[in-house]
């Protein structure tokens, strides 16, 4: 009896010294956590979040993992950037809400740490992340192309199952066309509702697509989502202000990710000016390896009806002559993959949303597929890129392997498995 009065007392002590839980208030607490690479990556992180307007100053603490619970005690509060937002979306939404974005600097690289985010009796999760190596270094991370519809419920379990499939993924790709209807506020919801925790654990970096585009009535050009700049932190690197956080570039572990704003340059010429001659000095002045443009529209098309042929006579010359490894694109609805030109880049075009579109009459690609969700591993070593496309189901649908020891253009090696082609919609729907 008293041994037991004894370890009742112990356990009570052990319980007050954590903090009571407050009644839940759900709107009150960081919401949409994401971390974002820099430019940086091996020493900066960026994060962003956002918590019910009128909050107040809002931080980010933060603290190297530790074997156990001691890393509260060591942790370090910074303050974030806070934007008050008020809108109204194309759809009547009301958005109200205070965005949070703070950048980490002077991290040790290849090291795991732990962050909250929020202020005080408002705390986020702690939540994991890691900086990159300082050098060269074997990784892997994942490209996936447009997410777009059905968001939380049938794109989310195909972004959750490329996560799970790629649980040690040191970044994650998002090749444009997120959501549908660029500023409204719900499909950013859901896209963030997808996995809380692991988008707010796995770096990333997207694109913007067409549907992060806008025309208001009255407005004269395309407009970004007002939601991009707010809610993501993304590079500041790019060719101007006016493109920021669209075009950026980031180095990781020997390779080079290239963030091209594909449907500004479709738009805009004086755009296509600026990307063009920024992109220029990005593969010219280039210390990686391996290169990787990131864009939107397909320079070669999969769908049926479609053609890249303005973008591939402005921007295939480039890219053949710096010998760009892979360019990654979404857009089209399925699935394709080939190297048209054997001196140039790898192209591939993917989807994992549920939107489907039928094939072309295209004979560029040497693996396609239409009705099926896709999500590709890119392994990396300093010698080898290995791409790899799973369907849904986490069956191997495609497979190759880059090879370079200097600085030209890639050996390719076509690993594809010897099933068939899951040629799954024929139609429109
Ligand atoms: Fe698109």
């Amino acid at each position: 009896m008293r041994l037991s009065l004894r370890l009742a007392a112990a356990l009570s002590c052990s319980v007050l010294a954590f903090a009571a839980v407050p009644a839940a208030q759900a709107e009150s607490l960081p919401e949409r956590v994401i971390v974002n690479l820099t430019e940086t990556p091996a020493t900066s992180l960026a994060f962003n979040w956002r918590a019910e307007a009128g909050g107040g100053e809002g931080f980010i603490e933060y603290a190297p993992l530790t074997p156990g619970p001691a890393y509260p005690q060591t942790a370090v509060r910074i303050a974030a950037k806070r934007t008050a937002a008020a809108f109204t979306t194309r759809d009547q939404e009301q958005v109200s809400a205070d965005y949070y974005s703070v950048q980490l600097t002077g991290l040790t690289p290849n090291t795991q740490y732990v962050y909250r985010v929020g202020r005080e009796g408002a705390w986020s999760a702690w939540r994991q992340v890691r900086t990159a190596a300082a050098e060269a270094r074997p990784f892997t991370f994942l490209y996936v192309g447009d997410v777009q519809n059905d968001i939380r419920s049938m794109g989310g379990l195909a972004v959750r199952r490329a996560l799970r499939q790629t649980p040690d993924a040191a970044f994650m790709l998002f090749a444009g066309d997120l959501i549908n209807r660029a500023d409204n506020d719900g499909e950013w919801g859901q896209w963030f509702d997808m996995d809380p925790h692991r988008l707010a654990e796995t770096p990333s970096l997207m694109t913007p697509g067409n549907h992060e585009y806008m025309k208001p009535e009255g407005a004269e050009a395309q407009q970004l989502a007002p939601q991009w700049r707010l809610q993501f932190n993304l590079p500041d690197n790019g060719p101007s202000e006016w493109l920021s956080e669209t075009v950026y570039r980031v180095d990781y572990q020997g390779v080079r990710v290239i963030s091209l704003d594909a449907d500004m340059m479709d738009e805009d010429p004086q755009s296509a000016r600026d990307q063009l001659a920024w992109l220029e000095g990005q593969l010219t002045d280039n210390p990686a390896r391996w290169t990787v443009i990131l864009m939107h529209y397909p320079l070669y098309s999969t769908a049926r009806g479609r053609d890249g042929a303005e973008l591939r006579a402005v921007l295939q010359p480039v890219l053949d002559r710096h010998h760009v490894d892979l360019v990654l694109a979404g857009h089209d609805h399925t699935y394709g993959r080939g190297r048209p030109h054997d001196q140039g880049p790898v192209y591939m075009v993917s989807n994992v949303g549920p939107k489907q579109y039928p094939l072309g009459d295209i004979d560029w690609p040497v693996r396609k597929g239409s009705g099926i969700q896709v999500f590709q591993q890119i392994e990396a070593t300093p010698d080898r890129l290995t791409v790899r496309a799973f369907t849904m189901d986490g069956l191997l649908y495609d497979a190759f392997q880059l090879d370079k020891t200097g600085q030209g253009a890639a050996r390719l090696t076509d690993l594809k498995p010897a099933t068939p082609e899951l040629i799954l919609r024929r139609e429109d729907r």
